[in-house]
């Protein structure tokens, strides 16, 4: 195995590890990852009622570019990797690309999920700006999968 290939190696297993104990764990120890938003338009303070950067937005390819490794660093651990719920939380893939599920991933990241004061999802809006969670949902778009 060459040097390079041994590191790919352990970066994957360093990856699978951290994604299976956050599995195990799901309860909100996170530690959010910054999201380079910049080429995207901003948004301002106020909450889009729709995802601004759907086609045929200017900013949809690079948001599908930025959402991508921003899920992987900030959902993937709980919401399973490349979109696909290991069953710990739901599968995002299945969020209509329309404005009831623009409406639904709104509410879920501003309020994240807490029952009986365990917090199951952490509030991710609080440490993630609105270009992030919106870019995140462009690539998830892109995942979808019908019912
Ligand atoms: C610590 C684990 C965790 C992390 C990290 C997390 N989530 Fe969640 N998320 C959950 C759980 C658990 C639920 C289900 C909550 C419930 O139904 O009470 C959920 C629900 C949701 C829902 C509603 C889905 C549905 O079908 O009802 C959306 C949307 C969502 N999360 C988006 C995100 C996004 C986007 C990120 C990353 C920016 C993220 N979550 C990060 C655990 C997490």
């Amino acid at each position: 195995m060459s040097k390079h290939n041994k590191l790919t190696g352990l970066l994957a297993a360093t990856l699978m590890a951290s994604a299976l104990s956050g599995q195990v764990l799901a309860h909100g120890d996170v530690t959010p990852q910054a999201v380079d938003t910049e080429g995207l338009s901003s948004l301002g303070e106020d909450w889009a009622d729709t995802n601004p950067y759907r086609a045929p937005s200017d900013d949809h390819d690079l948001a599908v570019k930025i959402g991508a490794s921003a899920y992987n660093q900030n959902c993937a651990r709980c919401h399973g990797l490349d979109g696909i719920s290991g069953g710990i939380a739901p599968d995002l893939r299945y969020l209509s690309p329309d404005f009831e599920g623009d409406d639904w991933f709104k509410y879920r990241v501003i309020n994240g999920a807490v029952r009986d004061g365990a917090v199951y999802m952490p509030k991710m809006a609080d440490t993630l700006s609105q270009e992030a969670l919106w870019a995140i949902r462009t690539w998830l778009e892109t995942k979808y999968v019908e019912e």
